[in-house]
């Protein structure tokens, strides 16, 4: 099903008026809660060179998001089987660019139904797809993995350590990365945290972490627990969306291979987490209920640390990483804000120049 096309066919390709064809970006799993934050911001950013389309499974584009992003254009695709890829290079033509967010996300799910995990994980069908397309230059793939590729028994995984997951999510992404980096020639892998900030363009129903914690401390009635021991480096979906970007811009000579930690700046546990959202929204900072182990079982086990060193993705895209008080402030749009000091994080040591080789794989 392909919706929202604005303009005209032409022997089944996008036909601007002067008669040049614009290039495609696609973000596979663009109805989930990054793809819709990416779409937005292609849609707006590179609409004069791209055409932007995205990939949906169950939740269909909604009247509000037609509405909001006329020109963006939705194909149901199932990636576990490629159904519905075809459509597109036969509607928009050969994509440029692939973001692959799609992906069984939950990692308790994925535990529940590892095979399920795998079929739709390893981005089998999409690599498929775009290795069938006739071009001279493979079209860039980025694809999303995760911090849970790391064992988590240690802080600051580069790139380079070795991948040894605890869960069925985690080996998932490691079979997704070795899946891309063995079959694919042109791709851009990103380990990333939990990636936080505010609702997309139109709401996602599922829970986001930091609404979560905000909840949580608002009612102030103790519900909510917060690991002490558990580390991660949340980074602002803001700026994943300018990571993606940024690769975009780098793209044009095909061939490039590579792997990055995807964190924010600060390596914090669940608890400190919760700290700095009572800090910034004003909370009473007793309502954090800080606890070493869960009374509740999530149903999976979780990584204990894999905080990242993340000293390669500023090196090479030369982005600066938003603290994560400042992104919790930005999220609520929150002016009164009082922003807590910065907060300690280790110094990191690696050095990269901003020359980086794009094609070392690691
Ligand atoms: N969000 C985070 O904190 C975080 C952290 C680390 C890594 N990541 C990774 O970043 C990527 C994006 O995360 P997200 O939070 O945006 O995920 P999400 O909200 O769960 O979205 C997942 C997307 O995958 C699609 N999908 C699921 N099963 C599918 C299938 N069988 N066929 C086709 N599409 C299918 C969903 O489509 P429908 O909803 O339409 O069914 C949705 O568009 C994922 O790879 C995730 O593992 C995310």
């Amino acid at each position: 099903m392909e919706n929202g096309t604005k303009v005209g066919l032409q022997n089944g390709k996008i036909a601007l008026p002067n008669g040049t064809k614009k290039e495609v970006i696609l973000v596979t799993g663009g109805s989930g809660y990054l793809g819709l934050h990416l779409i937005e911001a292609l849609a707006k950013g590179f609409s004069s060179q791209y055409d932007v389309a995205y990939t949906y499974q169950s939740h269909p584009p909604s009247p509000e998001l037609h509405q909001k992003l006329p020109n963006v254009h939705s194909f149901q695709v199932d990636l576990r089987t490629g159904r519905g890829l075809d459509i597109i290079s036969s509607t928009l033509g050969h994509p440029r660019v692939v973001v692959n967010c799609g992906a069984l996300s939950v990692p308790r799910m994925c535990e529940q139904d590892p095979e399920a995990a795998m079929a739709i994980n390893i981005p089998r069908s999409v690599v498929e797809w775009l290795l069938s397309q006739d071009m001279s230059i493979p079209p860039l793939l980025i694809h999303l993995s995760s911090d849970q590729v790391y064992e988590g028994d240690k802080s600051f995984y580069k790139e380079e350590d070795e991948t040894k997951p605890v869960n069925v999510y985690g080996k998932s992404k490691v079979a997704s990365e070795n899946y891309v980096k063995s079959n694919y020639s042109n791709y851009a892998i990103l380990r990333s945290s939990i990636i936080y900030g505010p609702q997309p363009v139109v709401p996602v129903p599922k829970s986001l972490p930091l609404q979560w914690i905000d909840r949580v401390l608002s009612t102030g009635d103790g519900e909510g627990e917060f690991l002490v021991n558990e580390f991660r480096c949340p980074i602002f979906v803001t700026d994943v969306v300018r990571v993606v970007e940024l690769l975009i811009a780098k793209h044009a000579d095909g061939g490039m291979k590579l792997v990055l930690n995807l964190g924010g700046p600060d390596r914090l546990s669940r608890s400190d987490m919760a700290d700095i959202v009572a800090q910034v929204r004003g909370y009473k900072m007793e309502l954090v209920n800080r606890v070493s182990t869960l009374s509740m079982d999530r149903g999976v086990v979780s990584p204990v640390d894999t905080s990242m060193d993340v000293t390669k993705l500023v090196a090479v895209l030369g982005i600066t990483l938003t603290d994560f008080a400042t992104g919790i402030a930005l999220t609520f749009n929150d002016k009164t804000s009082v922003l807590p000091k910065k907060i300690e994080t280790t110094q990191l040591t690696t050095t990269y120049n901003n020359n980086t080789n794009i094609t070392n794989s690691n």
